[in-house]
């Protein structure tokens, strides 16, 4: 099939992402062009070039495309089943880029199934943790694929609330998306995070508003956080803190679910973060940022999108 047969034969599927297939030829999504992205954004602090980068739950492809744009070594697209097969082989002819993809079922036990990959430099784990029944088993699968000093992006829907808790979605009460159990708060969000030896370095904020009925629910104080981290060393005396640190060594969930063999055995990245948060810049340095603490920081709120290039809309001429 030529470009124009193959472009023909998905512009009018059902399309997650907006995506510019020809010249002036969108396949449309299910977002407004006025809906920020937060991964992408942060995604471009992140130097990929001559990086090895894994996407968990990739659907058509718009962030292992945009990682090849970066110039990354090599990229693996994941998702549950193939349902965007199609649409991401269109994809990845038309806008020049070479990733593979494997499907993974579940997202849990990934350092098991993805196990053959080694490490990686930079992990996107953006939209997926409120679709999962739990969140600890994914992180403690994935987490050892990261290289030492790695960046991880971690993107899900929390509550902006003190406390460690995790919203339930009971009877579909902070959206009726059949896939959606739980939103964190965000000091929760930070505790797994550090937990599994993740110092935040970075994040943006995008409220629920009743721009996006969806997910807006009034009188629930929620939105999408994004937040980059980096990956500290398990061998940190007492981090995140003496009691997470004896879990670390002693508790039947992490030694089962968290692959320690791997993690400690990766090798160091030479991955750098070019934003203006970069404190956590070693990957023995275990302060980053506390999130609730900057969370109404006016530069970290992201509303609305006056570039599309911070949007779900890809086009052809996107580099990031
Ligand atoms: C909201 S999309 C996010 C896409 C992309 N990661 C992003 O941030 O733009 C959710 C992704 O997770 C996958 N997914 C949804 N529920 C899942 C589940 N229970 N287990 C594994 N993957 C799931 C979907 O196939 C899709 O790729």
């Amino acid at each position: 099939m030529d470009n124009a047969e193959l472009i023909a034969s998905v512009l009018k599927d059902w399309w997650y992402y907006s995506v510019e297939l020809a010249p002036g030829v969108m396949a449309r999504g299910v977002d407004t062009p006025q809906t920020p992205m937060l991964p992408r954004m942060m995604l471009r602090n992140c130097n990929l070039r001559g990086m090895d980068c894994l996407d968990i739950g990739s659907m058509e492809g718009l962030i292992p495309t945009l990682m090849c744009r970066q110039g990354a070594r090599k990229v693996l697209a994941t998702d549950a089943i193939p349902h965007c097969q199609k649409k991401m082989d269109v994809l990845r002819q038309v806008y020049g880029v070479n990733f593979d993809f494997q499907q993974v079922g579940l997202l849990y036990d990934l350092s098991a199934k993805l196990k053959d990959h080694g490490g990686f430099d930079f992990i996107n784990l953006s939209g997926v943790l409120y679709h999962v029944y739990s969140p600890l088993h994914v992180l403690a699968g994935i987490r050892p694929l990261l290289k030492k000093g790695g960046l991880m992006v971690v993107s899900t829907n929390v509550m902006r609330r003190e406390g460690y808790s995790l919203e339930f979605n009971n009877a579909g009460k902070l959206q009726t998306e059949t896939n959606t159990f739980w939103y964190h708060s965000v000091p929760m969000l930070e505790y797994l995070l550090r937990y599994f030896n993740l110092v935040p370095l970075d994040f943006l904020y995008l409220p629920h508003s009743p721009v996006n009925p969806h997910n807006y629910v009034p009188g629930q104080d929620s939105g999408y956080m994004s937040v980059v981290c980096r990956a500290v060393d398990e061998a940190t005396p007492n981090y995140p803190d003496p009691w997470a640190a004896r879990t670390h060594i002693a508790s039947w969930e992490y030694l089962a679910l968290c692959n320690r063999e791997m993690m400690n055995g990766q090798p160091v990245s030479s991955i750098s973060y070019r934003g203006d948060h970069d404190r956590a810049n070693a990957s023995t340095d275990t302060t980053g940022i506390t999130l609730m603490d900057h969370i109404m920081d006016p530069a970290r709120i992201v509303a609305s999108v006056d570039d599309s290039r911070n949007s779900q809309f890809l086009h052809l001429s996107d580099m990031y």
